[in-house]
């Protein structure tokens, strides 16, 4: 029977930011595709599978981290951003899981890798799934320390730590992997700054943001960082703007519900100020 689970309507995506052959071959990829097969098991009953079962990747997924993880001339990863609009429920945040463990067990020694989102409970969602996937793990558990907002890995120095746009300490960060799920779900532009000023001492840092809409305004009236970065993002793929470190990738889906939104968000505007 063809499997119509995790099917993605947004894969391929319609906007894409330029990613050239060479870098696609040298990609991190297939590393971190096998990483995830490997040693990552779903976390939940779904239709897709279930708890306890390995994830297995979808040749769009591995399509999308081949993207995600391109490597340039000089051996670095590409993107320091990566923006990656889609639908719901097609494995986001699963998939992110795995990425963050990814970077915990394989990045280089003294990684420190964040999931972060609006608050603590949607921060929590990739974070705590990685969690299972790690007690589920032998090879993975013997090298980790689990405690409830970090895991450490005492032999590399490493950490993966849960932060919420609530509470977070502005100081002393340094990430090199930052998950930010459902950035439109963001109050304000504030933990994004924070996090790629923080990459700035990193050799090949990556903010990976994930949104499934492009919602306007934040809560300060200011146009979103969703948004801000939606638009920026779709003139890096019309080429209108180089920046080569600057992944965008979103689907039909993504339009709509951005345009449905910045509809009710003007009508809401007149209504209050008629
Ligand atoms: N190949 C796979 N990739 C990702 N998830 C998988 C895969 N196979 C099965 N799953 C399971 O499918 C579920 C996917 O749900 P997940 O919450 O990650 O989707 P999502 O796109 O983040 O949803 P939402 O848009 O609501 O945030 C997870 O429980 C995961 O364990
Ligand atoms: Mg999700």
């Amino acid at each position: 029977m063809p499997d119509k689970t995790l099917k993605n309507k947004s894969w391929p995506p319609r906007w894409l930011t330029d990613v050239n052959e060479k870098e696609l071959k040298n990609s991190k990829g297939l590393e971190i595709a096998q990483f995830i097969d490997a040693m990552c098991i779903q976390t939940k009953d779904t239709v897709a599978g279930h708890a306890g079962q390995p994830i297995v990747l979808r040749d769009w997924q591995k399509d999308l981290l081949n993207h995600i993880f391109a490597v340039r001339n000089d051996g670095l990863l590409k993107h320091r951003t990566a923006l990656v609009g889609m639908a719901r429920k097609n494995g986001k945040s699963a998939l992110s899981s795995g990425i963050a463990l990814w970077g915990l067990f394989l990045g280089e020694n003294g990684s420190e890798i964040y999931s972060c989102a609006a608050d603590k409970d949607q921060a929590k969602i990739v974070f705590n799934d990685a969690k299972k996937m790690i007690e589920a793990e032998p090879e993975m558990v013997e090298y980790a320390k689990i405690y409830r907002d970090a895991i450490e890995i005492p032999s590399t120095n490493s950490v993966y730590r849960v932060l919420s746009s609530e509470a977070y300490t502005k100081e002393g960060l340094s990430p090199t992997l930052v998950i930010m799920d459902e950035l439109h779900a963001l109050p304000n532009r504030e933990l994004f700054d924070v996090m790629q000023l923080g990459m700035g001492a990193r050799r090949e840092p990556l903010l990976l943001a994930i949104t499934t809409a492009g919602v306007k305004s934040d809560t300060t009236g200011q146009d979103s960082i969703a948004y801000s970065l939606y638009q920026y993002g779709q003139k890096v793929a019309r080429q209108e703007i180089k920046d080569d470190s600057f992944l965008w990738l979103g689907g039909k889906h993504l339009l709509i519900r951005t345009i449905v939104l910045v509809i009710l968000g003007n009508l809401l505007i007149l209504l209050l100020v008629t």
